[in-house]
């Protein structure tokens, strides 16, 4: 996914994954990988920022969701978002999906 000083603080950046879009932010010192795309309409979170409170937003129809654990929190998405682990290897960021490749 790159190295940990390619990310902003905050600012959440998506990568294609075996044909799957994968998000990747830093919040406050911690790396997070989630589902790239909302549960709602697939909308990108692509250049999205973590909202006060550890939320991500979309910016489609204002879905919120929990940033630790994906959990759909308001808005019209019911269905939560997958979350992925991540992991430093060195300066790289690493993240499993469980597929091929990740
Ligand atoms: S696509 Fe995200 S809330 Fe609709």
């Amino acid at each position: 996914m790159g190295k940990a000083t390619d990310f902003k603080d905050g600012l959440v950046r998506t990568f294609d994954v075996g044909g799957e879009s994968v998000a990747v932010v830093r919040h406050e010192g911690r790396f997070y990988a989630f589902a790239g795309r909302c549960s709602h309409s697939g909308y990108s979170f692509d250049w999205t920022r973590v909202r006060p409170g550890d939320m991500i937003v979309c910016s489609s129809h204002f879905s919120f969701f929990e940033l630790a654990t994906g959990k759909a929190l308001d808005g019209p998405a019911t269905e939560d978002l997958a979350v992925y682990e991540v992991r430093m290897e060195g300066e790289d960021v690493i993240v499993s999906t469980g597929k091929d490749g990740g």
